[in-house]
Parts: C-alpha cells; sequence; structure tokens
C-alpha cells in the first residue's frame, strides 16, 4: 500500500452525499485473474447488523457485477476532479467490449487480494454480506420504476462489510 496509510472507517472525514453522488467512485472487483471497474454514483456507507458497510447497486449487464458474484469483494475507490474523464470514460464503456483499464492509464493495485488504483485518494475495501434484486412489487413509489428501469433492469443491491480504508498520505 504505498503512498496510503490504513484509517478506522470512523475517522473518515467525507460527506457521502459529495463524495459518492457528485464525485462518483469505481467499484472495481477481480475473479479467476481478470480485473474490472466501473463507475458508480448510487450506493452509500453506514452500520448494519452491528458491522460497519457500504452499499452499491449493480444492473444485470454490468461485467463487474459478475466478478463481484464470483469473489464476494470489491473496492470503492475516490479520485480528485482531474480523474472525472476518466471516471466518466469507465462508466460509459463495457470491459466486456474494450480494455477499458488499460485505455484508462490508471495502475492497477492490489490490496489483501482486492484490486483498486494507484491513483486513488481514497480506497475502501469490501466483502460481501448480502445481495438482493429489486423488485417492481418491492417499490412503494411506482413513479420510480417507470423513470428508472423501463428495460426492466433492475438493479441488485449489494451490502458488504467494510473491511479496510486507505487514505493517500
Ligand atoms: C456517473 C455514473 C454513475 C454510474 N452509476 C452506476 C451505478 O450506481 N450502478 C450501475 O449499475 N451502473 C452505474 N453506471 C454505469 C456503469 O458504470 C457503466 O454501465 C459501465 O460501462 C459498466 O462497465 P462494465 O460492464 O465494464 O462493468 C454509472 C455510470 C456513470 C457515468
Amino acid at each position: 500500500m504505498q503512498n496510503f496509510k490504513e484509517i478506522s472507517p470512523k475517522e473518515l472525514q467525507e460527506n457521502a452525499f459529495k463524495l459518492i453522488g457528485k464525485d462518483w467512485m469505481l467499484v472495481t472487483s477481480e475473479a479467476d485473474g481478470i480485473v474490472n471497474t466501473m463507475t458508480a454514483s448510487w450506493g452509500g456507507m453506514g452500520v448494519m447488523w452491528a458491522k460497519n458497510v457500504a452499499f452499491v447497486v449493480l444492473r444485470p449487464q454490468r461485467y463487474t457485477k459478475e466478478l463481484v458474484d464470483e469473489s464476494g469483494r470489491f473496492s470503492l475507490s475516490f479520485y480528485n476532479e482531474e480523474f472525472k474523464k476518466t471516471l466518466n470514460y469507465l462508466g460509459t464503456v463495457s470491459g466486456r467490449d474494450e480494455s477499458k483499464i488499460e485505455n484508462s492509464g490508471l495502475k492497477v493495485a492490489f490490496e489483501d487480494g482486492v484490486p483498486y488504483f494507484q491513483e486513488a485518494r481514497l480506497a475502501v475495501f469490501c466483502k460481501n454480506l448480502y445481495a438482493q434484486k429489486y423488485t417492481p412489487e418491492s417499490f412503494i413509489d411506482k413513479k420510480l420504476v417507470d423513470l428508472w428501469y423501463p428495460k426492466s433492469d433492475f438493479h441488485t443491491m449489494y451490502i458488504a462489510e467494510i473491511e479496510k480504508v486507505l487514505v493517500k498520505e
């Protein structure tokens, strides 16, 4: 973890609304030697089952979802504004179609076998505890179904234990 130091989740000095919703994050996972990443701007961090957790939502067609399902582990990594174009690229093209990590110029690093990127300013390492696909019946506000799921590609929500947090020194 070159240039990074470990902090505890409760030491994080970040606003989750800005961090995830505005600055965006990369969800990165590895399975069978394949690393993939995608941009996400929906999710959160909090407490569940007396554990520090992060939650993310992945649509069924995401290649990254395959790797998260297989490995049960992923990182969430966060970047300075200068990487916004890179995050936009990684959130527009699928790793199924292009060697997008190579094209992005980001350098893969590993922590306890979980991939993230050397350029991150913050990385959160997660182990899945719970996964559930959203179902149309469960929506109380049905307008959300029409608005976000015209193709019925409902997200799966993952609640994952935060195992480690690294910040750039
Ligand atoms: C700003 C932004 C936020 C995104 N948030 C999510 C998200 O929370 N969940 C999701 O499934 N896809 C999200 N996406 C779309 C994926 O990043 C995109 O489909 C990506 O190409 C998937 O790559 P993959 O197939 O290599 O996994 C977002 C894209 C952008 C640009």
